[in-house]
């Protein structure tokens, strides 16, 4: 599990604060954010300094020296503007904050906005604190933590009482998703999918029941999406099944999640090699999966939740599958696979089938890097979201916004159904033409879940980041998870 540092409340004066940092948020056009004042008048200054490159915009840092004062030194961070808050630039602004101290800091104070304060504020104040103090080292032979041990938030009075639940489920939240980051970033030489399925078992709670169906049994079970992806790898697949079984739950929901640990493209390979890189986190959909277990027990979700990681490598070995070979996925329906590249349906079919024989499940989930065309829509920042349920749709979207993870709602649309079939066998796996690639890819997908209320998540554009932004530090981001938790906690309003 990723170390991440101790969160503390306090509603002392920051005067009597000893950290090696303190950090003010400052609204955009440098208008005095909270407690700017104070750290400011400590600082003999009367106003935000005038810097060319510091005017409040989200994000932005300047860092002062406090010689005299408790702290070392003043970090004021941008929250853009005083009319456009909301908890998630709070949450950008915090992490921004956090990651710039992380190295040099061991420990900080961080005030809050004055205006428009909620519990919720605080909540995404030590998410984006704790998620913006995470890196993988784990592959350096000379590991370099990151220094930081101990963040504060300055909360006001009148919300200390109820902050402290909220900072705590914080945590749970942001150690979720640094689980997920670790796996998305793992070298794929370190986690296949038989090394997937043992993280799965030894990182999970004993909460959660873990079951790992092997190359055998899923012939036995007839799982021929994830052994026909297998083929081309010297690495078997492997189907991990979760169960997290709360006392008299109130509804019962499935997620599944892809989770090929390295995408090749398989004979079809992909093109050009330069982009194969971020293939390691082909397995995303199944990290953000096991990583919400991880986190059920702590939140007290009061439902019962199954899981099903598809995992298995897309390699182009001597017995890869070739395009035009027509396999039996676990429901019965015939596939010919007509691009090898298009494999993350293949495994998630078999996971849905699975997941849709369960007469008494009320919504399944899949949660997949499943096409590159999905970010050439809506761009590398936003999850796509497919529903056959509006119901759920709605709950979804709203966890999302919550979460501060953008999710775009996007088309099944009935009239392409028929570009999915096949020549000679139920389905093809492509869909003929070019358009709409992610719709296609959700159209495949909705043959598997029986009519059962079901939503896909296409991750394929935030599941990585070559650059560091705001709270999310480069590489695997985890995104996904804290949606997830979001839609399975408890109500409290
Ligand atoms: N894993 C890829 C999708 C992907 C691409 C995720 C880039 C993240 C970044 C998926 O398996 C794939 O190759 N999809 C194909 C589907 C096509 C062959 C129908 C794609 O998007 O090109
Ligand atoms: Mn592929
Ligand atoms: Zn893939």
């Amino acid at each position: 599990m990723p170390s991440l540092p101790s969160l503390h409340l306090t509603t002392d004066a920051l005067g009597d604060l000893d950290v090696d940092a303190l950090i003010v948020p400052v609204f955009r056009g440098a208008i005095e954010g909270p407690g700017a004042d104070v750290a400011l008048r400590a600082l003999g200054l009367d106003q935000v300094p005038r810097d060319e490159h510091f005017r409040g915009r989200p994000g932005e840092i300047l860092t002062l020296a406090a010689p005299d004062q408790p702290w070392g030194q003043v970090v004021l961070v941008g929250l853009g503007r005083l009319d456009a808050l909301s908890d998630e630039q709070v949450r950008r602004a915090a992490g921004s904050a956090v990651r710039s101290v992380a190295e040099r800091c061991r420990t900080v104070a961080t005030t809050l906005p004055e205006v428009k304060v909620s519990t919720a504020t605080i909540r995404a104040a030590a998410e984006g604190a704790l998620l913006g103090a995470y890196r993988y080292d784990q592959a350096r032979s000379q590991p370099e933590p990151l220094v930081l041990t101990d963040v504060t938030l300055v909360v006001p009075s009148s919300l200390a009482g109820r902050a402290a639940p909220e900072v705590e489920r914080a945590r749970v939240h942001a150690e979720a998703q640094c689980l997920a980051r670790d796996l998305v970033t793992t070298p794929p030489n370190r986690l296949g999918p038989v090394e997937l399925a043992q993280a799965a078992r030894e990182l999970l709670p004993a909460d959660v029941e873990v079951e790992v169906w092997d190359e055998q049994r899923l012939a036995d079970e007839g799982c021929g999406g994830l052994l026909a992806v297998a083929r081309g790898s010297a690495r078997p697949p492997r189907l991990v099944r979760l169960r997290y079984r709360p006392a008299n739950p109130v509804a019962h929901v499935s997620l599944v999640g892809k989770g090929i640990t390295f995408d090749t493209g398989g004979i079809s390979l992909k093109r050009p090699s330069s982009i194969m890189e971020e293939m390691k986190g082909d397995m995303a959909g199944a990290a953000v999966v096991l990583a919400a277990f991880g986190a059920l027990g702590a939140l007290g979700v009061p439902v019962a939740v199954s899981g099903e990681l598809c995992l298995a490598e897309n390699m182009p070995g001597a017995d890869a599958q070739r395009p035009s070979d027509v396999i039996t996925i676990r429901n019965g329906t015939t596939v010919e696979v007509l691009n090898t590249d298009a494999e993350g349906r293949l495994v998630l079919a078999d996971g849905l089938s699975l997941a849709a024989e369960d007469d008494d499940v009320d919504a399944i989930v899949d949660v997949a890097t499943l096409t590159g065309a999905v970010f050439r829509a809506i761009g590398k920042r936003a999850t796509g979201v497919f529903s056959n349920d509006d119901d759920l749709l709605r709950q979804l979207l709203a966890a999302a916004d919550d979460a501060g993870e953008a999710m775009w709602h996007l088309p099944l649309w009935d009239d392409l159904r028929d570009n999915l079939d096949s020549t000679v066998a139920d389905l093809d796996n492509l869909g003929r033409g070019d358009e709409a690639g992610a719709t296609m890819g959700g159209l495949f997908l909705r043959e598997f879940v029986d009519g059962t209320p079901w939503a896909h998540l296409d991750i394929a554009g935030p599941f990585w980041q070559d650059e560091d932004r705001y709270h999310l530090p480069r590489h695997g981001t985890g995104v996904g998870v804290r949606t997830l938790l979001r839609w399975l906690e408890p109500r409290r309003d």
